[in-house]
Order: C-alpha cells, then structure tokens, then sequence
C-alpha cells in the first residue's frame, strides 16, 4: 500500500483530488468509482475548483457510487443520489446518465443488487475507486464480517455506522437499515483503488487497515491485497500507525 501522510484534512483533500483529475486526464473515459460521506464533501469541492480552473473534465467519464440507503427515493434529502448531484454531478461536466448509482427505491432491492454489479462488469470494471473508512473499518457499506469477496448487495448496518450517520438526517428521522453496496471483491477488481481518511476518529481503523492482519473484522484490510491501494491520510488519522515516520520517510509530501 502506498501510503501519503498529509498535514491535514484540507491538504489531503487536495492530494485525492489531484489524483482523480490525473486519472480522468489520462484516460479521459475512465470508469470512475465514488463515495460519499464527510471526508468525500471536501475532496469534491477540491474537485471541483480543479474542473473550474480547466484541469479535470468528466465529459466522457462515467462513475458507479459505492452504496445508496434501500428505501429513499433519488431525491430524498438524505438519499445518497442526492449528496452526489449537490455536491459533485452539478457542478461538473459528467453526462447525468453516466452517473450510476443503485436505485435504493427500487421494489426488488435484491434484483437491483444483482443489475448493479452487471452494469460495473458490463462497463468494463472501475478504473480508479474512491474510497472513505468507517469508524469500523467498512469500505462502501461493507461492514465487519463482509466476505472480502462478496459482490452488491443488500447489507445491514452496525449501529456505529448508524449513529455515525445519523447527523445528515433531519431530527427525529433515522438513516435506514439496509444498504445496497458494491462488495469487497466489487471493489478489488477496480485497476486502483484511493481511500481518504482524515481526523483523529479515523486513527484506530487506519491502523487496522493498514497494519493489522488482512481480516474481515476490519473490511478495508482487504486492500492489503491490492496491488495499487493509495491511502492519502492527514496526520490526525495516521497517529496511531506504527511505522508513521518510514511512511513519511518512503513518500515525503
Ligand atoms: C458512509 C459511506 C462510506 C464512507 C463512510 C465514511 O458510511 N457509505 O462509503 O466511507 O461514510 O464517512 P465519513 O467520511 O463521513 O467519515
């Protein structure tokens, strides 16, 4: 694993975006595959200040999200869709239909699944795979004892990854149990793969992920087993990493 030790949260903001509009640069068809969440808000603004000053266009990517909630609609508040039109699709030159995402209202949340891993494989697999880490280790909505070569699918959530999530939920309302997402081995077979943590919350499982045993308890250890996994930290998430200063050492930014 390759990985950048940054000095904090904006500048590792700054990096993953970077290396997304290198990545659309060089094959301007790529396959991208994105995530949601905190840590994503900020790399998407530095994203898009990238496409505004002319050094990332998305007109012939196409994107396949990590996850979406079963049972909000594409325009509920909440809904993943949602976050992904606000904070990144509207704001850049993607073609709308080339933007993927589960249908988390679908009637059949099973056979959506099972259509949304054909479109990954029919479009050729993902090029470069965004990811953030859970307090628990999950990459996607893979939560602990994921099979690290499961495929989409429906997965329920840990009640960490619920509270964790519930600020972006009006008062009162809880995010759902059921999640549609990309599996382990989904998200393996991508041709790279960049996860972004930053903050002192992220510590433990950045620590797990990068130095623990590859284990299914902490899903993103997975990428142990990825030939080219990026991990671009902030140096509140890479506190508790053992060999902190060979990483420094091996890749000073
Ligand atoms: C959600 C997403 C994950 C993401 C995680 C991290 O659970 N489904 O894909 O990695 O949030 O979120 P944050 O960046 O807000 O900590």
């Amino acid at each position: 694993m390759k990985i950048l030790i940054l000095g904090d949260a904006a500048a590792a903001a700054v990096r993953a975006a970077e290396f997304i509009a290198a990545q659309v640069t060089a094959k301007p068809a790529s396959v991208l595959g994105l995530a949601t969440g905190g840590t994503m808000e900020a790399v998407y603004e530095k994203l898009i200040a990238l496409h505004r000053a002319g050094r990332a266009s998305f007109a012939g990517a196409q994107s396949f999200n990590l996850d979406e909630y079963v049972g909000l609609s594409g325009d509920h508040p909440c809904s993943y869709r949602r976050y992904m039109a606000e904070k990144l699709f509207d704001q850049i030159d993607i073609v709308p239909d080339a933007a993927h995402l589960p249908m988390g209202e679908a009637a059949d949340a099973e056979a959506e699944a099972a259509r949304y891993e054909a479109a990954i494989v029919a479009a050729g697999d993902i090029d470069l795979q965004l990811l953030g880490l859970g307090l628990n280790g999950h990459i996607g909505f893979n939560e602990p004892t994921s099979s690290l070569s499961s495929i989409t699918r429906l997965k329920t959530l840990e009640r960490s990854t619920r509270e964790a999530n519930s600020r972006y939920f009006p008062e009162g309302e809880e995010p759902p149990r059921l999640a549609i997402t990309m599996g382990i081995g989904t998200i393996m077979r991508a041709r790279e793969v960049l996860l972004v943590a930053t903050g002192a919350a992220k510590a433990r499982a950045v620590a797990q992920v990068v130095e623990g045993p590859v284990s299914a308890r902490w899903p993103g250890s997975v990428l142990q087993m990825h030939r080219h996994a990026t991990l671009v930290l902030d140096r509140a998430a890479a506190s508790e990493l053992e060999l902190f200063d060979y990483y420094l050492d091996v890749h000073p930014e």
